[in-house]
């Protein structure tokens, strides 16, 4: 079977992480098709490690209600696992720098504005306005390849989604506040939250929906090796 080149390159060149979403809502039978077909991923010996929590309604409402409170109060943010480097280095102090430039100033919050550059990183806790909560975790005692293949697994959300008109935003934030995220999901002590993710359809009147985020030229990433050495 052929598919159509442009149509794949097209799924996966227009997703971008949407940071303002409408309340429209989006039916569970399409958040489940998402899934379904994402679940597809490829898993190392088919072991398909991701456990998905889908928040709506009320449930979305009183988690991210929660979450919102905790952050307004100042509550100090105990993230589940380094999802960063400890020690930040260039090149990717850099590109971290340049994308949160790039989203304050579209938000309007100018430099050493704290107020500002906080509010907008809380409107990660009420997964930005979407109508759709994903939280994502997996076993503690399966291995980091199986963090491998989530990933597979979250991206092919993300691009299927944008074949139903959807957007999606990846959250690492929302596992900011474990115990909060927990105690709501009832999690047992024995998985990770992996990360959250919004999912709904984007405002496109809101400015931070113009971030442009750019990528390296593949010389700075890629080696050819061909001649024999
Ligand atoms: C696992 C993961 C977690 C992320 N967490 C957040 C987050 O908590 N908040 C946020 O606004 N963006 C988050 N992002 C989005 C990144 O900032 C974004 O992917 C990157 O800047 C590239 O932009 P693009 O997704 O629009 O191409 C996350 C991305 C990934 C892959």
């Amino acid at each position: 079977m052929t598919i159509d080149p442009a149509a794949v390159d097209r799924a996966i060149t227009t997703r971008h992480s949407t940071r303002a979403f409408l309340p429209t809502p989006v039916p569970l039978p399409i958040v489940e098709h998402l899934l379904r077909v994402a679940s597809r991923a490829p898993s190392g010996s088919n072991i398909q490690p991701w456990r998905v929590h889908v928040l709506l309604g009320e449930a979305l409402a009183g988690f991210t209600r929660a979450m919102t409170t905790a952050f307004e109060a100042g509550m100090p943010e105990m993230p589940e696992y380094d999802y960063y480097p400890r020690e930040w280095r260039s090149p990717y102090i850099e590109r971290r720098r340049k994308i949160g430039w790039g989203l304050y100033s579209l938000a309007g919050v100018q430099k050493g504005d704290r107020a500002g550059a906080n509010r907008q990183r809380g409107r990660n806790y009420s997964f930005f306005g979407a109508p759709v909560g994903l939280i994502f975790t997996i076993d503690n005692d399966l291995g980091r390849g199986s963090w491998l293949d989530y990933g597979m697994f979250l991206q092919n959300i993300m691009v299927a989604a944008r074949g139903h008109g959807l957007d999606t935003c990846p959250q690492a934030a929302m596992m900011n506040y474990p115990a909060i995220v927990r105690s709501r999901l009832c999690l047992s002590d024995d998985v990770t939250i992996v990360c959250g993710m919004a999912l709904g359809h984007a405002d496109l009147s809101e400015p931070t929906g113009a971030l442009d985020t750019d990528r390296e030229d593949l010389s700075n990433f890629v080696t050819v090796h061909r001649d024999r050495t």
